[in-house]
């Protein structure tokens, strides 16, 4: 009996359904590919049915189409009308075979080609803002949100997060496959815990822009605070923040970026997690090879602990961990709504009460949007009712403030909030320099790693009473602390008092 012809083999639903399939999932993908060319897709739902959705229907379509005809190459060898050869004769000679034979070689080339650019695109819509942000956008709204708000807004996720190379991006997608599961089957953990144990060395990522030796001179900067008294007391503070790194190249005096010039090397020791609790640090001096190591002395490591740890190098992270997401406190977001006179500061005790209003345990935005304006128009109307009509504007402006600061910075579906994200810059409301800076990190020989408040900024200005006196550049004005508290500012950090809220 005659062989049958490749193409009739083809004839059977299985390879039908799979050609179609195959045949209308590539005709959207290059639909939808020339206009992501031409104007660029913008939905991150529309780049996970481009990238994700179609091909694979498209693979499985091509998939079928084999899988069809062998199926049906087996039946017809079961009912004996072909020949029971291993594999189908294919002979270029025959007008059929060779036609077949032209269509499957430029469609694969076709295939290849197609899938290129798609493959190119899906990497790059994979490395987008857009992907990384807003797909799941329960799971990483705290994140981008607050991204939002930074310095770094223009800046891509993958930027900080992968960082050049491929090694990385493979990485990081591998990684990434697991989190798609934990988003699916609803297991991700609520706050997403920080640090990332598996971030890139910062030393990569930020270094890209931010060169350290080129760290010079002192950065002014301004902190507005209001008092927790009737009258919102504003209490204005103006430093210069030394944030030289001591470098060679720049010849300036040694600072804050001194932790990343290139002849330094720190080493820490974290008891915790989150490098909260650091009692190890050792400093290395590259060029003349000395070393120094510093033990908290009220609570030092033992030896067999230092044996047994793996010390952490320093780097951009260990001060700057909140670089892009910075989640505020409410009396950090309600002194900067008081001082860009969103909210009224003349309303009485109008500080205390917003930040109780944003501080208020809630269990979703809905409930946080309602619960700070029954809090807020309750307070005035119990103890101030004779302005509640004279000040209701004033006193709506201010609830509206309190509700976006709220939204911009607390996420109930994610339980995230300032106090599960300690930033790691200065000592205001966490530890931060003072996990080493606390003045009880000594050597052996008794020497500390400086505590003096000198080291790291000049105070140019605070609020005080009286003539100003001529300022002493080298040294700022000394610290007054707003409140009589005896020398507590001194001896005690200002993040066991303050803590984002009232103190
Ligand atoms: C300027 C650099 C930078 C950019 C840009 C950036 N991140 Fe981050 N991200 C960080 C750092 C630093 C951490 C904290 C790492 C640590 O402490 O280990 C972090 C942490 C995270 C975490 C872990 C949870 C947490 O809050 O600590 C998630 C999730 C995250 N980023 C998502 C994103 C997304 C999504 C984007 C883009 C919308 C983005 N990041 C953009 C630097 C960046
Ligand atoms: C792709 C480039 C890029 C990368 C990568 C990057 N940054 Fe930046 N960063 C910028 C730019 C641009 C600015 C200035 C933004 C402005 O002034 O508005 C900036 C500003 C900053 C500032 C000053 C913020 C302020 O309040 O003035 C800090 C601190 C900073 N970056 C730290 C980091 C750290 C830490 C990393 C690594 C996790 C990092 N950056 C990664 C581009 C980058
Ligand atoms: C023993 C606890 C304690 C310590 C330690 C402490 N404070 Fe305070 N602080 C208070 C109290 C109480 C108030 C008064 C709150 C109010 O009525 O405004 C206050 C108010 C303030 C205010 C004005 C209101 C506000 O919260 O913004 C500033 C600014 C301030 N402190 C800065 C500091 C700094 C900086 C340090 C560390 C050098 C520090 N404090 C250490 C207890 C403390
Ligand atoms: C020891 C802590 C520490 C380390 C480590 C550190 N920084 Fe900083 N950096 C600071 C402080 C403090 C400031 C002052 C700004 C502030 O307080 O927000 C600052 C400011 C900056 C600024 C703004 C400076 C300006 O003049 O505008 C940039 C950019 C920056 N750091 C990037 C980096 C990068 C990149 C690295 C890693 C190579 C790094 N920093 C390592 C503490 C640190
Ligand atoms: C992991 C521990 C650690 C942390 C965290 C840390 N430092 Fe340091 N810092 C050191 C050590 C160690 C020295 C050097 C002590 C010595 O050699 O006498 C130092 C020295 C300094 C110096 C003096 C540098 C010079 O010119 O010689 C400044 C300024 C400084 N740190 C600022 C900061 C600031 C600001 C922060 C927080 C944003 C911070 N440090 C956080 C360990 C740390
Ligand atoms: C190791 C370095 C270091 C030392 C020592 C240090 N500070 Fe600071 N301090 C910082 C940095 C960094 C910031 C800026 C934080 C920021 O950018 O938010 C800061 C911020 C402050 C602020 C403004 C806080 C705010 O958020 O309003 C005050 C006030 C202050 N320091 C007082 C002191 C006093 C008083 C001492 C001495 C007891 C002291 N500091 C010692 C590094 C230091």
């Amino acid at each position: 009996m005659e062989k049958k012809h490749l193409p009739a083999l083809s004839q059977n639903w299985l390879s039908m359904i799979g050609a179609v399939l195959a045949l209308v999932s590539f005709f959207i993908i290059l639909f939808l590919l020339s206009i992501n060319l031409v104007i660029g897709i913008k939905n991150p739902y529309l780049g996970i049915v481009l990238y994700m959705v179609l091909p694979a229907f498209l693979v499985l379509g091509l998939l079928l189409i084999p899988a069809g005809m062998y199926a049906r190459w087996r039946r017809l060898q079961g009912q004996g009308k072909i020949g029971h050869e291993k594999w189908p004769a294919i002979d270029l000679n025959k007008r059929s075979h060779r036609t077949s034979f032209v269509i499957f070689v430029s469609g694969t080339l076709l295939f290849i080609l197609v899938s290129a650019v798609g493959m190119y695109q899906a990497y790059r819509y994979t490395d987008s803002v857009a992907f990384c942000g807003r797909t799941c956008h329960t799971v990483m709204k705290p994140e981008y949100t607050t991204y939002q708000q930074s310095p770094h807004a223009r800046v891509k996720c993958a930027e900080c997060h992968i960082g050049p190379g491929v090694g990385w991006y493979a990485k990081s997608k591998l990684s990434g496959l697991y989190q798609v599961y934990a988003v699916i089957a609803n297991v991700y953990p609520r706050p997403i815990p920080t640090p990332i144990s598996s971030l890139r060395p910062a030393r990569v990522t930020c270094e890209q822009c931010h060169w350290p030796g080129q760290f010079f001179g002192a950065m002014q900067r301004r902190f507005d605070h209001y008092r927790y008294d009737k009258q919102n007391t504003r209490w204005l503070l103006n430093m210069l923040l030394r944030v030289g790194s001591g470098s060679a190249m720049t010849a300036g005096k040694s600072g804050i970026h001194w932790h990343v010039g290139h002849d330094i090397t720190i080493e820490y020791i974290a008891r915790d997690i989150r490098r909260q609790d650091i009692p190890w640090v050792r400093v290395t001096d590259i060029r003349t090879g000395t070393v120094k190591v510093f033990q908290d002395k009220e609570k030092p490591l033992s030896e067999n602990e230092i044996a047994a740890a793996v010390p952490r190098i320093m780097d951009c992270m260990d001060c700057h961990n909140r670089p892009s997401h910075n989640l505020q406190s409410p009396d950090y977001e309600i002194d900067r709504e008081l001082s860009f006179g969103r909210i009224d500061g003349s309303l009485p005790d109008i500080k205390s009460e917003a930040v109780e209003a944003m501080r208020g345990d809630y269990r979703s935005d809905a409930e946080a949007v309602k619960g700070i304006e029954t809090t807020m128009t309750d307070f005035y109307r119990k103890n101030y009712p004779e302005i509640i009509e004279a000040r209701k504007e004033a006193i709506a402006d201010a609830v509206k403030a309190v509700q976006r600061a709220f939204l911009k910075n607390v996420f109930p579906g994610m339980n995230a909030k300032w106090s599960d994200y300690p930033n790691d810059i200065g000592h205001f409301i966490f530890r931060g320099c003072m996990r080493c800076h606390d003045g009880r990190h000594r050597t052996a020989g008794g020497s500390a790693i400086p505590h003096d408040c000198h080291t790291c900024h000049i105070i140019l200005e605070q609020w005080k009473e009286g003539p100003t006196e001529t300022l002493n550049l080298e040294r700022g004005e000394d610290f007054r602390h707003p409140v009589d508290i005896g020398f507590a500012w001194k001896e005690m950090g200002c993040y066991e008092c303050h803590r984002g809220v009232q103190p």
